[in-house]
């Protein structure tokens, strides 16, 4: 058995994780930035990597004592190295490179989509390939049908915001701190999703892309045209009109492709992939199997980039130390 570190810094949060190579999760944790961003009302990538770069050691230090492991028990170091901020990613795969300089470790660099689109199976090792991957986060919205390791065709993607961006976005019209997604699903429970209409968007010349740019704006204009009082007494009802029309574009375009295509389930990925209503949408409206990471799994961690190195390792062994970060990484390179 060999113990992989994954070290994920992609973004705003500054994540370590020991898994094994049979996906036994040691630790996995994670030092959020939502407070120091939440006040700016969106990531600032100058303090994002400060951030990292106080937090690094602190995370390793606690990632290693939580799994009872040393270092010199690490077998393979992964590292995100793209897509992100590049000042983010910097300060993880530099980390990353001297640990293995230092250590004589071999060390890989992982694609953070690729660390989302395999994390279901670290909770539901049965899931089969081809598999649909669906991939909902604060940066992307990817329908992908995996066929296997590095064999991925993207089916269908947004053509403009990701739909954790899109809710994010909605969440500052209504003055609800960054990151909006999780506490719109809250102050959702408590509203009607069918108040406020936002139709599911045609596009014309690309069948199952996806859009929320159209329903951004109808709530802006909804939004704009309120009192302030209104505003706060309409805010549940608002974030569960929202919230619905996201997730039911997302099912629809998934309902749409499984005739179409030969695949043994569906597996969600990514920030959105956390919310409740979404898997409730699936369970009732996909007629196939679906699977979703635990939560902890769905929002950016680096458990999922320890499994992903791993799988890509076992196929195309270590990267040599001079790798670059890659800011728009994309899943095919
Ligand atoms: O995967 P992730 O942690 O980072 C990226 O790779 O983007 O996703 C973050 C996104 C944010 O937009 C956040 O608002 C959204 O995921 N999110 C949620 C929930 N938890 C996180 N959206 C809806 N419901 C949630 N429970
Ligand atoms: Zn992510």
């Amino acid at each position: 058995m060999q113990r992989i570190l994954g070290i994920e810094t992609s973004c705003d949060d500054t994540a370590v994780a020991v898994i094994t190579s049979t996906g036994k999760i040691l630790s996995n944790i994670l030092s959020s930035q939502d407070d120091f961003h939440a006040k700016y009302g969106g990531i600032v990538p100058e303090v994002a990597s400060r951030k990292h770069l106080e937090l690094i050691s602190v995370v390793l230090q606690e990632a290693l004592t939580s799994a009872e492991t040393t270092l010199s028990e690490i077998d393979l170091i992964a590292v995100t190295h793209g897509p992100g901020l590049v000042g983010s990613l910097l300060i993880g795969v530099d980390y990353a490179k001297t640990l293995s300089s230092l250590l004589g470790k071999p060390i890989i660099g992982v694609n953070h989509l690729e660390g989302h689109l395999l994390s279901p199976a670290l909770l539901h090792p049965e899931i089969c390939f081809p598999f649909l991957g669906v991939i909902v986060s604060g940066g992307h919205t990817q329908c992908i049908l995996v066929e296997g390791i590095g064999q991925y065709t993207i089916l269908a993607e947004t053509l403009d915001d990701a739909c954790g961006e899109a809710l994010d976005k909605f969440g500052k019209m209504l003055s609800i701190p960054y990151p909006a997604g999780p506490k719109i699903e809250k102050i959702a429970l408590a509203g009607d999703p069918n108040v406020f209409s936002f139709p599911l968007p045609k596009i014309r010349e690309k069948r199952f892309a996806l859009s929320f740019s159209g329903i951004k704006t109808a709530a802006s204009l909804i939004i704009q045209g309120m009192t302030p009082e209104e505003r706060e007494n309409r805010k549940e009802d608002l974030c569960a009109s929202f919230q619905e029309a996201v997730m039911k574009q997302i099912i629809h375009r998934i309902q749409q492709l499984i005739p179409l295509y030969s695949f043994s389930g569906i597996a969600f990925s990514g920030g959105v992939s956390a919310n409740q209503r979404l898997r409730d949408l699936a369970l009732q409206h996909v007629q196939k199997p679906v699977y979703f990471p635990s939560r902890i799994l769905s929002t950016d961690n680096a458990a999922m980039i320890a499994h992903a190195g791993y799988q890509r390792y076992l196929i195309n062994g270590p990267m040599a130390l001079d790798f670059p970060v890659i800011s728009r990484l994309e899943l095919s390179q």
